[in-house]
């Protein structure tokens, strides 16, 4: 946990953009896995960790903004948990933590929200992504689970992304041991991609990492030699020598901040010619963006310039054709890189995708571009000092793509398909690094997993 001064400063922060009406922030709470006394691993809402730091189950925070005061509602432990759990601080030395004097028991929360409703107050609350949470918010508040999302607080939304959105120097730390995790998981999946070797023997190595040395994973671990598919949770395949593997996986530190790195290496530790010349385009995708990554610049055009430096790659080497800048305006290089350069990376691997992403991710001035491929990128605003983000281009051919497309005889005049199908098979390459945009420009954060052609060899020889 932070220091006390941090939440405080969060709250006062918060105070200091909403004049009225009281805002609830919903903890989570356990989860069965199988049956009731079987629960998944806890894992603490990012909002209620932002602004009450308490990593633990069934608390609610209250920010009265006009009179200034917070409040925990949570239940002290009681014998029966203390056998279990042993000891555990109670709910006041709990909140003193994390500079709250008010604490309430839980069944206080109805009657209080209850009051505040009866006399006209306006309750703010965040979008609910868990069910769980809708039932309780429901019993808490009246407010019935089918209107809750009418009556969210796009102001509460609003403000919360603000703050998250700019991280300080403890977060920016914190990322920074999740991105030391996430290199010790990456050069570990490097090691271990030999012929013969279980996908899920590799995945299960570095989801064992992340455990070992922080909470947990940040996401589900994507790996698999048919990279393609670009979010694959099938580890059921034995490595083949001359394949490509894709890893996209991170850590969470303690304190729940996230990393998210994307490495594809060649099977058996060296790249064909062909690979080579492939992943060196989404390479070059890569380092074009981190050096364009500046504040006052929009991810959008950031984006846009990766997808140009694909597409210029791939019409060196003949698969597309015609004019470049064309081409992309089009969107016909989304056939080979179909989703987004990034997104904000924080507490969540997709940072507050749940208070919705074009709120995170655009603004007034910079809306999502709805032609398929740029239609998925999660940021597209303008960069600010303090923005965390991700930087992952990648080039893919999917073959029920390719197929789809060919048979539309989309973009004829831009994708020589009939040398694209020379590529079926090939898998896919995504290479993702963590940024972070300073006051001149941005830097890497952490230090920075093997990338070229020849760290990448090297490291697997080792
Ligand atoms: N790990 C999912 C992503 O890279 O966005
Ligand atoms: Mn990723
Ligand atoms: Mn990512």
């Amino acid at each position: 946990m932070f220091t006390s001064e941090v939440y405080t400063n969060r709250r006062k922060a918060l105070k200091g953009l909403i004049n009225s009406g009281i805002a609830v922030f919903m903890g989570n709470v356990d989860s069965p896995m199988n049956y009731s006394g079987n629960t998944l691993h806890f894992r603490q809402d990012s909002s209620f960790l932002y602004f009450f730091g308490l990593d633990m189950p069934g608390l609610t925070g209250v920010i009265d903004f006009n009179d200034g005061k917070d409040y925990i509602f949570g239940d002290d432990i009681d014998i029966e948990d203390i056998i279990w759990m042993g000891p555990q601080p109670s709910m006041k030395e709990n909140a003193a933590q994390v500079g709250v004097e008010n604490v309430l028991p839980v069944k206080e929360l109805t009657g209080f929200l209850q009051k505040a409703l009866q006399s006209g107050r306006k309750l703010h609350y965040l979008p609910m992504y868990r069910g769980e949470t809708k039932i309780l918010f429901e019993s808490f508040s009246g407010i019935r689970i089918a209107d809750q999302p009418d009556k969210i607080s796009v102001e509460l939304i609003k403000a919360v992304v603000s703050l998250r959105n700019i991280k300080d120097k403890f977060e920016i730390e914190e990322i920074e041991k999740a991105a030391a995790i996430g290199h010790l998981m990456h050069v570990t999946s490097m090691k271990m991609a030999k012929p013969g070797v279980l996908e899920r023997e590799i995945a299960g190595a570095i989801e064992g990492i992340a455990l070992a040395h922080g909470a947990m994973t940040s996401f589900p671990v994507i790996l698999s030699q048919n990279g393609e598919t670009l979010h694959n949770h099938d580890h059921s395949q034995y490595l083949q020598k001359g394949r490509l593997m894709v890893t996209d996986a991170g850590a969470e530190t303690m304190m729940h901040y996230a990393s998210d790195f994307t490495r594809t290496i060649p099977v058996g530790g060296k790249f064909s010619q062909k690979q080579k010349e492939i992943y060196q385009i989404v390479l070059n995708a890569n380092n074009e963006a981190t050096k364009a990554i500046a504040p006052g610049v929009t991810y959008q055009s950031v984006h846009l310039l990766a997808a140009k430096v694909i597409a210029t790659g791939l019409k060196e080497i003949g698969l597309m054709q015609g004019d470049v800048d064309e081409a992309v305006k089009a969107g016909a290089h989304a056939m080979f890189f179909p989703h987004g350069l990034g997104h904000m990376l924080g507490l969540d691997v997709h940072d507050m995708e749940n208070l919705g992403e074009n709120y995170v991710g655009y603004d007034e001035e910079v809306s999502r571009i709805q032609q398929f491929g740029t239609a998925y990128l999660r940021l597209g605003r303008r960069l600010q000092p303090g923005f965390v983000l991700t930087n992952e281009p990648g080039i893919y051919f999917i073959p029920a793509l390719i197929d789809l497309w060919k048979k539309e005889n989309k973009f004829n005049e831009f994708i020589n398909y009939n040398k694209v199908e020379e590529y079926i098979g090939f898998g896919g390459i995504r290479l993702e690094d963590n940024i972070l945009v300073t006051e001149t420009g941005c830097r890497m954060i952490g230090q920075r997993i093997p990338v070229t052609v020849e760290e990448v060899e090297k490291t697997m020889e080792a």
